[in-house]
């Protein structure tokens, strides 16, 4: 597979099985948006639900009728699903020929990452992005890519699309904010489960810890049901908090973290630092530091840390790995933050040493985000 490399001219060209492969891949980038539009489908359909709640595979008859959908079309759905491995076709009887038996569709560990609902569903995460306020943005891309060259101040891709940063957006729309913050719940369910599977030992010691940015309190309501010693607050912007679902051991808290964190032992700050440029990051967690003892006070920040050269295609696998998750984020920022991004070890160092924090350390979890421990001396 390896391309002859001209040194001297450094030119690749390409052999013959590169561009055969080039031919096909070259559709993933056409209908890329397929995958995402039919899995957005079968979730809406509740195709996953359906099964799992018949206790068993079901047939096509049993599927369209349990779920009011005309067959055919069903039909045509499942067979996309089933080529990419959504869902599992099965056959009961090999003597039958194919044509005359029926095809039980089944769950695969991916189907049930779109259920509506379990602690491992992913099904709103992708609703949520699938959403036409989300997708908007995305035709911006370009236009972002080049304003950004003379006019720094220019709105992004959301706010061209939507008319407002993404979070005024949200306090405007009440149901758009639902759906980040049970999109955002879905990814706080695994990233919490990895932290307290592979670094419970991070909140050893602590008494109270304030989530900045924490959403519905998803992570707080996981983290002092696993160490219930520690009390929560769970603090984000007012019209957040106020529709929050109470659970013992967390208070919800109001407010803009540019301007005040309430007090704890330390602070905890998840997918929240990679929404903001980084004077903007350095304010936030100057104001975390402001609310945490001098002495034995720190900050946990669960975000991605890009690897520098990563793109070495001789490595690369063809299937998509963990650490690739945080490159489609990077993208995901341009689209919908003002300046947000996705940092290197070196953007972080350089983020912390600004906000005074000179002491850090970084730890890996099986997520797509790391835990960076941030001393405030
Ligand atoms: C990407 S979400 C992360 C939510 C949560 N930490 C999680 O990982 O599930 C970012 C959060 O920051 C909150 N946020 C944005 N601006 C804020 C501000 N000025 N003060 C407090 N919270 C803010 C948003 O409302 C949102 O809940």
């Amino acid at each position: 597979m390896a391309a002859e490399t001209h040194k001297d001219e450094l030119i690749w060209i390409p052999k013959e099985d590169e561009e055969e492969r080039a031919r096909v891949d070259i559709y993933k980038y056409i209908f890329g948006f397929v995958e995402m539009a039919v899995v957005k489908c079968a979730i809406e359909l509740g195709i996953a639900d359906a099964i799992e709640s018949h206790g068993r595979p079901m047939s096509l008859l049993e599927l369209s009728s349990a779920l009011g959908c005309a067959a055919p079309a069903l039909l045509r759905i499942m067979r996309f699903l089933t080529n990419r491995k959504l869902f599992k076709e099965i056959r009961i009887n090999e003597n039958i020929q194919d044509s005359e038996q029926p095809s039980l569709y089944a769950q695969t560990a991916l189907s049930r990452l779109i259920l509506r609902s379990g602690e491992k569903s992913m099904a709103t995460f992708v609703l949520m992005e699938s959403s036409p306020p989300m997708l908007a943005p995305w035709h911006g891309l370009s236009a972002r890519v080049k304003t950004e060259v003379d006019d720094s101040s220019a709105p992004s891709p959301f706010e061209v699309a939507n008319g407002k940063d993404v979070w005024s957006y949200a306090a405007a729309n009440p149901g758009h904010s639902q759906l980040i913050n049970e999109a955002m719940a879905c990814n706080a369910r695994v990233t919490v489960a990895a932290i307290l599977d592979g670094c419970l030992d991070v909140f050893d010691g602590i008494g109270t810890i304030v989530d900045v940015g924490g959403g519905n309190g998803t992570a707080l309501r996981m983290l002092v049901s696993a160490c219930p010693w520690i009390r929560g607050i769970n603090f984000d912007l007012p019209h957040v908090v106020s529709v929050a679902l109470k659970s013992e051991g967390v208070e919800h808290v109001g407010g803009d973290m540019f301007k005040f964190v309430p007090k704890a032992d330390a602070a905890f700050l998840m997918s929240v630092l990679h929404d903001w440029e980084d004077d903007e990051c350095i304010q936030i967690l100057k104001k975390c530091r402001e609310a945490i003892p001098e002495n034995k006070g720190k900050v946990i920040m669960v975000e991605c840390v890009i690897e520098e050269n990563n793109n070495n295609v001789e490595e690369k696998h063809e299937e998509l790995e963990l650490k690739d998750v945080g490159l489609f984020l990077d993208m995901v920022m341009i689209a919908h933050t003002n300046k947000g991004k996705e940092r290197t070890l070196e953007d972080w160092a350089y983020v912390l040493a600004q906000a005074g924090f000179n002491r850090y350390n970084i730890r890996a979890i099986n997520a797509i985000y790391s835990i960076i421990e941030a001393f405030p001396n």
